[in-house]
């Protein structure tokens, strides 16, 4: 056993208590992400593929990673997310997960459910959802209205917790036309309202909203109060705020959507970058609704 020395060269005080070593984060939960959605706290989320960047995520205190399909433009060079496999969310949910473990990460991991890989029958979702949730996920997002209710009240029930994703879904850029914003005009926003509603009695613990206005995901996030909006593109009113890793770090192959922000060109590093997309998240200085709001 060693005896700790003071600078000074004398014993320390015997009677001090030992300084207490940093109090252990508790992970993230659905009942704790529904606490802070209740209590109005926003809700930091960013994309994650890899194990290092999982656990860089997590160390700066990013509350949800997402491993979003989006890695099929990110990763593996394609031009939409279409071509992504279930084996390839497979591999990548399990990457992620193991970065969150090795430094005994607490954020919350969600996985996306690819094209394909649930809009056959619930059965079918069930046993994507059941490969992801085997990988490590802690939640299973999918794309789509007011037909994904069904395979959502599905999942909940089976104890699979379940994030929606209206407005923009770019599994669907085909029939949308390009990605582009949605809910613009009242029929479309009434509509769009209508699925969220359905969404969250099915059991939707999550809604994500991309590029859709931000008058009208501020009034769902008031709205819809057993399920937390997480915006992208949406403006500041949701619950939270997710966006690709990649994008707010400032790198791309292309242009980067409008309602980016680049944090790591404000930054030092990556980490700093991170960390300073929680503060602005939390802090409400992003989005800026001046800026990147349709
Ligand atoms: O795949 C993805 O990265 C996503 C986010 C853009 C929400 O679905």
């Amino acid at each position: 056993m060693s005896i700790a020395i003071t600078p000074e060269g004398t014993r320390p005080d015997a009677t001090l208590p030992p300084p207490s070593p940093p109090s252990p984060r508790k992970p993230l939960s659905l009942p704790r992400l529904a606490d802070m959605h209740a209590r109005g706290e926003k809700i930091t989320m960013l994309t994650a593929y890899d194990a290092t960047f999982a656990a860089m995520a997590d160390a700066a205190g990013v509350e949800c990673l997402l491993v979003g399909d989006s890695l099929g433009m990110v990763c593996q060079g394609l031009h939409s997310t279409v071509g992504v496999t279930l084996d390839t969310m497979r591999y990548h949910t399990e990457c992620v997960a193991r970065g969150l473990h090795r430094v005994q990460g607490t954020a919350w991991l969600i996985a996306d459910l690819p094209f394909g890989s649930y809009q056959e029958s619930r059965e079918q979702a069930l046993r994507s959802a059941t490969v992801l949730m085997q990988a490590g996920a802690h939640m299973v997002k999918l794309e789509g209205g007011g037909w994904t209710a069904e395979t959502i009240r599905f999942l909940a029930e089976r104890g699979i917790p379940v994030c929606a994703h209206l407005g923009l879904t770019p599994q669907t850029v085909h029939a949308l036309g390009g990605y582009r914003v949605q809910g613009r005009s009242e029929e479309a926003a009434a509509q769009l309202r209508l699925h969220a509603l359905e969404l969250q009695d099915a059991g939707a613990a999550m809604l994500v909203l991309e590029m859709v206005p931000a008058a009208l995901a501020g009034a769902l996030t008031l709205e819809l109060s057993r399920c937390a909006t997480i915006g992208i593109g949406a403006g500041k009113a949701t619950a939270g705020q997710v966006l690709v890793l990649h994008d707010m770090l400032g790198i791309h192959l292309g242009k980067p959507p409008k309602f980016v922000r680049n944090f790591m060109a404000e930054s030092g590093g990556i980490a700093q970058a991170l960390q300073a997309y929680v503060r602005a998240v939390k802090d409400r200085s992003f989005p800026d609704d001046r800026l990147h709001a349709w």
